[in-house]
């Protein structure tokens, strides 16, 4: 029986007005986990495009920095380069830069990927944070109240490649995953854990997206070429902030920006 998943995408003008609609987002559904949770539990992914978003959040002549919840806040990351910390690759250095030692979030609140020890090490001692922090028992998946996703052009998402067992992998939290097509190795969310976040949004910007995105979008489906595609959040949302270039292949939005889709998997 194919699961439909509802598909909405907002469409921004360029890098700076997606940034900022990426920190509203952020902002808005934190308010909103605490109000019906008391904390909120974030997972941010790496690359280039969230470094915006992550300075406007921490920016003083803006309002994020004043309103956002930050005492009932807990950040996580969705992957990470098997790198040291302060490393120019580190995913964790990029936060820590952008917006970690500029806003009041203690050392107990960010959970990073150690990405110095040996991958596999890496992504068990992970895997345990998640269970001690979400008390977890036996086969259960840790829910995580906002899940932010990159996309690359290649249709990766977290640090789950095209061609990598990553995309198999169902029983594990966090995987260390081989991505031989970059001579490296990654340790990652799995797929599992990603869709079963209260909120999964991807956050994608730039012209070299525009074709993979329509193709993980409205191609057919093959994960194996275009792992983004295995995100299909269980609550049968996904919302998507695009700036117009990434979204010059999608059927165009509406007068508000906005497009919808659904997509049958
Ligand atoms: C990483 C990210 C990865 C990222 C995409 C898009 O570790 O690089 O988690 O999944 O989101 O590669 O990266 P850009 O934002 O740099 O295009």
């Amino acid at each position: 029986m194919a699961k439909k998943i509802a598909v909405e995408y907002r469409v921004y003008d360029g890098p700076d007005a997606l940034a900022y609609a990426a920190a509203e987002h952020f902002l808005e559904q934190a308010q909103q986990a605490v109000a019906a949770r008391g904390k909120v539990r974030v997972a941010v992914s790496g690359g280039s495009t969230p470094k915006r978003t992550f300075a406007l959040l921490a920016n003083p002549r803006e309002k994020f920095l004043k309103v956002m919840p930050w005492q009932q806040l807990e950040l996580f990351f969705v992957d990470e380069r098997t790198v040291p910390p302060d490393d120019m690759d580190s995913n964790y250095r990029m936060t820590r830069e952008a917006m970690l030692d500029k806003v009041p979030l203690k050392p107990e609140q960010v959970f990073r990927i150690q990405g110095e020890l040996p991958p596999e090490e890496a992504a068990a001692r992970y895997e345990s944070v998640l269970r001690n922090q979400f008390k977890l028992e036996g086969a259960e998946v840790p829910r995580f109240d906002v899940l932010a996703l990159g996309m690359g052009d290649d249709g990766h998402t977290a640090s789950i490649f095209p061609h990598t067992a990553g995309i198999h992998e169902l029983a594990r939290l966090v995987y260390a995953n081989q991505v031989p097509q970059k001579d490296t190795w990654r340790v990652t969310l799995t797929w599992p854990v990603i869709v079963e976040a209260g909120e999964v949004f991807f956050l994608i910007g730039g012209k070299d997206k525009a074709d993979p995105l329509h193709r993980v979008l409205q191609g057919p489906y093959d994960p194996e070429t275009l792992p983004s595609q295995l995100i299909q959040p269980k609550n049968g949302k996904l919302l998507l902030l695009l700036d117009k270039d990434a979204a010059a292949l999608l059927p165009p939005p509406d007068a508000s920006g906005v497009g919808r889709l659904e997509i049958a998997r």
